[in-house]
């Protein structure tokens, strides 16, 4: 019989339950690649379980409660106590993910959080091991399922925001609360995760800047239809001016894109350096099942390490937060159809020193409708634009600027 490794399972909901379940399946399997035999050494519930009891049980710790409180003192105390900890929890790693890895390198203990990120999809231990050595230039992200299965079923079935939405929380996509995905607050956390990974910097929620769909209509994923396009949720993570910038915005993408192709519920980061040219990885965003996997991966992964081994990650050699980018940008502006119209908004561009790429105008009279392509320009001057242009009596409603990612548009 295998020597037993003592697992600590803190929280039992819809991760949690699944990661019960599938040790135990998974118990023998695991035993003949790490030659010992995981079992749960207790659990912590609302009403059940003592925390003190299973540390003192416990080999490794795994954190599935979520949330701030009392996530954090658990998993704190149990790396301080000498425990491997995996945990999911990406709010827990976005707020405070510096202090505990910090604490997980004083320990010499790992801390793992596979699953907090991109569901199934390796994308942590590519960083953290695969490309160690890489230096990352820029990280892209669909790493938002939810955002994904909406803005999937407005570009194929034509569906309103509203409608898509109420279908991904009819089909369990979405929470009955969706604010934090539809906000790009969720994908903001886990850009801040991925950043700090892939750049050494510590990455605070509030230097993450993030806009949601809830503003995208129809018609943009027409426009998009017609050109080819996928409009999507992405995170971006990337070098600029010796600093790092990290943001969550709908942004259309060409056809070619590695994300122009990621559908429905699924997950993917694309990884670009000078090194490895570029890499995609991709698969299932959440569900209670496949985040367990990606948990009971981290399990694995620590059984393995030897007790007191090296510490999880180097000291952050942190660069500066950059918080205004150039970007490229399609415009939409609603307008009256009225002499002069256009050269209101040339005056208006040109003052913010934006060109003009392409431009189409759609309609007439009442219903006349302009977009645009916008050459890179810093989104502060769009935004400035943007609120100079709303307030036009010709124009009727506020116009929708959207990013462009890559030139090929
Ligand atoms: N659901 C997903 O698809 C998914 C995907 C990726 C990551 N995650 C992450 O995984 C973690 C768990 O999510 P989940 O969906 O499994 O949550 P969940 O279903 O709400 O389960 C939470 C569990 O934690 C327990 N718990 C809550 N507060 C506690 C406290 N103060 N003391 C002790 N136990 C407490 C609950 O106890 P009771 O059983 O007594 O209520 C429950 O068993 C979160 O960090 C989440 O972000 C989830």
């Amino acid at each position: 019989m295998p020597e037993a490794c003592r697992i600590g399972l803190l929280g039992h909901g819809t991760v949690g339950g699944a990661f019960a379940r599938l040790l135990h399946e998974r118990a023998d399997a695991v035993a003949l690649t790490t030659g010992r035999r995981p079992e749960l050494a207790g659990v912590l519930r609302r009403g059940s379980g003592d925390f003190d009891a299973i540390l003192a049980d416990s080999e490794i710790v795994v954190e599935l409660i979520g949330g701030l409180d009392p996530a954090r003192d658990y998993v704190s105390r149990a790396l301080s106590a000498g425990r491997h900890v995996v945990t999911a929890n990406k709010q827990l790693l976005a707020e405070h993910g510096q202090e505990l890895a910090a604490v997980a390198r004083e320990h010499r203990v790992q801390l793992r959080f596979e699953a907090a990120v991109g569901g199934v999809v390796p994308v942590i231990r590519v960083l953290q091991e695969s490309l160690a050595a890489a230096h990352v230039e820029r990280l892209h992200g669909i790493v938002n399922g939810t955002t994904n299965f909406i803005l999937t079923r407005m570009a194929e079935r034509g569906a309103s925001y509203g409608d898509a939405l109420a279908e991904a929380q009819a089909l369990g996509y979405a929470e009955a609360d969706p604010t934090d995905d539809v906000t790009g607050k969720d994908a903001a956390a886990k850009m801040a995760i991925l950043a700090r990974l892939a750049f050494d910097t510590p990455v605070r929620l509030d230097e993450v800047r993030y806009e949601g769909i809830e503003h995208l209509t129809a018609d943009d994923m027409q426009y998009a239809r017609e050109l080819g396009l996928g409009l999507k949720l992405i995170g971006t993570a990337e070098r600029v001016d010796g600093g790092l910038s990290v943001r969550v915005h709908p942004a259309f993408l060409y056809g070619a894109h590695p994300l122009a192709s990621i559908h429905g519920p699924f997950n993917a980061v694309t990884i670009e350096s000078e090194a490895i040219t570029e890499v995609t990885l991709s698969g299932p965003g959440a569900g209670g099942p496949q985040t367990a996997s990606a948990v009971l991966g981290d399990v694995v992964t620590a059984m393995r390490a030897a007790p007191g081994g090296a510490p999880t990650g180097p000291p952050p050699r942190p660069l500066p937060i950059v918080a205004d980018v150039e970007s490229a940008f399609y415009l939409h502006v609603d307008v009256a159809d009225r002499p002069g119209v256009l050269a209101q908004l040339a005056q208006i561009l040109g003052l913010q020193g934006i060109s003009v790429k392409s431009f189409v105008q759609r309609g007439m009279g009442a219903d006349a409708r302009l977009t645009m392509v916008l050459h890179p320009v810093l989104e502060s001057k769009v935004g400035v634009a943007v609120d100079l242009i709303a307030g036009l009596d010709v124009v009727r409603a506020r116009p929708r600027a959207i990013r462009v990612i890559d030139e090929e548009f």
